[in-house]
């Protein structure tokens, strides 16, 4: 059991939750500024969902297609987005990736070359010219790798396997977190002069999905109960593809970079349906048009006996196979397909979520002290995200964030922590933590949340399905989460259900608000499509859904989308 009168204070200047492309990009950046940082992260450090980015990172270096330039990206991004981007985000997202790319190469990231020596770039979904730049299908293993060297080189201290489940405050500032350790259960206090979120997304709360178990909406939650406002929750992107089959490999990534290489979709009539889809763009329309099209046809009854449609490059030389999609190669063999004789089998999975906390361009949160970056944040990719933009979301906001949270940390004393929120949250763990005996297992809830909201709030919703979520949601609150209990009651050392416990309230919570705001927003633009809406309303419904806490009580109101570049079709 823990000690809860002796817990342990940790100061630093500037605290990192979240050990992903953007948190740790952060991190390189705040160490420059000679100041104590610390990254603390719920995994091993080296896992998280950037690792799911294997096609490719987004910039408009021209190297392929020289026509290419920033304001290109801008547009395919803002359209892609369908124009519910926030276009001040964007414009630095597309500026600054070139120079975020040459980072990485300094760091030493090793990117793939044309035979002239510069980086390659493949085409992506909506993308006018060929903009991703690579490292075969691992891009996402590769910079992640690279930034952990650079982490580490650069003498920044990692606290891993640290679970954050409170930030502490005072008038409107972020002072802290509290947090546990999840090694040896101790009880932790970080007190600190600048905050950076950068936890990732929500995928688990889908029964389908290409995010890791950490991907549970923390940072989310802790920004909401901190003072902060979050966005366009109702915007979560499905990946076209991922496995099918065996059952086991359900929700793997099978990367963009199979269409972006020439692969293509097909039915069990053989048909190539996006013809039918998007005869221009075809495979490489945007996610939200490929991965309607996919779930079309598998509901319409052109899918195959494991519930997928075929992605097939058999067409293609072998070898291309082999040395751009390495990683899906050996993904598949693994399984028992070889991908250069048979196709695979795919369907959608949730992927990444647009929707997430309001940021500005320098990233502040407008809680004083604390900063967000990454797919933790709303805003860069409106409603819908091109495939290679996360990667450069995490180095170009993770860059943001670590530069103006440690340029506030400079000029910030430390401030006293409020011994009752401590005192408070210690509580609440306890409470999940003591014996009980018609406890509710996380696991039960969990399950039935993951079906809930795959069958309601996934790729086609409307009013009736999304009530039913609704009612779900509701009775896991007030019937569910106060019988919240675990197993074992006699440790917190690596008691992995107690963390599930309380991550299982942060997912319930990122759901209500995905399904309230999609319930609210009366018609169909990029990752959101309503049934009973399936126009795109752009008189109406340029606006952002925009959430906040009163008195512990969820509150929105409407936010114009910014626009300062671009216009959208009227
Ligand atoms: O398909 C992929 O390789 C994923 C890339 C991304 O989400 O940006």
């Amino acid at each position: 059991m823990i000690n809860l009168e002796k817990f342990e204070v940790i100061e630093t200047d500037v605290l990192i939750i979240g050990a992903g492309g953007a948190g740790l990009r952060a991190a390189v950046e705040s160490s420059k500024y000679n100041l104590d940082v610390t990254v603390v992260s719920k995994e091993l450090l080296g896992k998280a969902h950037t690792t799911m980015a294997e096609g490719g990172i987004n910039a408009a270096l021209g190297n392929v297609d020289p026509e290419d330039n920033w304001k290109w990206h801008f547009l395919d991004t803002v359209e892609g987005g369908a124009w519910l981007n926030d276009q001040d985000l964007v414009e630095a997202l597309v500026k600054e990736a070139p120079d975020r790319i040459f980072d990485l190469e300094e760091f030493g990231a090793v990117f793939d070359r044309l035979p002239n020596g510069k980086i390659a770039q493949r085409p992506f979904g909506k993308a006018r010219y060929r903009r991703t730049c690579y490292m075969s299908d691992y891009t996402g293993h590769e910079v992640l790798a690279t930034l952990v060297d650079e982490v580490r080189k650069r003498g920044v201290n990692v606290l891993e396997e640290i679970f954050v489940s409170k930030l502490l405050t005072s008038n409107g500032r972020v002072t802290g977190a509290v947090a546990i350790d999840m090694k040896n259960g101790d009880f932790l206090v970080f007190k600190s002069k600048a905050v950076v979120l950068s936890t990732g997304g929500a995928g688990r709360m889908y029964k389908v999905t290409t995010n890791p178990a950490s991907a549970t909406g923390d940072g989310k939650i802790l920004a909401l109960g901190a003072g902060a406002e979050v966005m366009d929750m109702e915007m979560f992107q499905f990946h076209p593809t991922t496995m099918v089959w065996p059952p086991s490999c359900r929700g793997i990534l099978v990367t963009e970079a199979v269409r972006g290489e020439g692969g293509i979709l097909l039915n069990i009539k053989g048909e190539r349906f996006m013809k039918r889809y998007n005869p221009k763009l075809m495979e490489l329309a945007g996610r939200d048009a490929v991965a309607r099209a996919n779930w079309t046809e598998i509901m319409e009854g052109r899918g195959t006996e494991h519930g997928g449609v075929y992605l097939s490059v058999t067409h293609l030389d072998p070898e291309l196979v082999k040395t751009r999609l390495k990683t899906m190669y050996k993904q598949f063999l693994l399984a028992g397909i070889d991908i250069t004789k048979e196709p695979m089998e795919v369907s959608p999975g949730a992927h990444y979520y647009m929707g997430g906390i309001r940021i500005n361009i320098k990233t502040e949160t407008g809680v004083k002290g604390l900063f967000a970056s990454g797919e933790e944040t709303a805003g860069v990719h409106g409603a819908n995200r091109l495939g290679g933009n996360s990667l450069i979301d995490t180095q170009v906001f993770g860059k943001r964030s670590g530069e103006y949270a440690a340029k506030f940390a400079k000029s910030e004393t430390f401030h006293p922590i409020d011994l009752k929120q401590v005192e408070e949250e210690q509580k609440r763990i306890l409470s999940i933590a003591k014996e009980k005996s018609d406890k509710i297992r996380p696991v039960k809830i969990r399950e039935q949340l993951c079906e809930v909201m795959w069958e309601n709030a996934g790729i086609f919703r409307d009013e009736n399905k999304l009530n039913s979520a609704l009612s779900f949601i509701e009775k896991a609150k007030q019937q569910m989460l106060p019988r919240l209990g675990i197993c074992d009651t006699t440790t917190w050392r690596y008691n992995k259900e107690l963390i599930e416990a309380l991550e299982t309230i942060n997912l319930i919570k990122v759901a209500e608000l995905l399904v309230r705001s999609a319930l609210i927003r009366t018609e169909s633009r990029g990752a959101h499509y309503r049934t009973d809406y399936p126009k795109t309303d752009n008189k109406n419904w340029l606006k952002h859904i925009v959430w906040h806490l009163e008195d512990g009580v969820l509150k929105y109101r409407f936010e114009p989308v910014k626009i300062t570049l671009e216009k959208p079709p009227q």
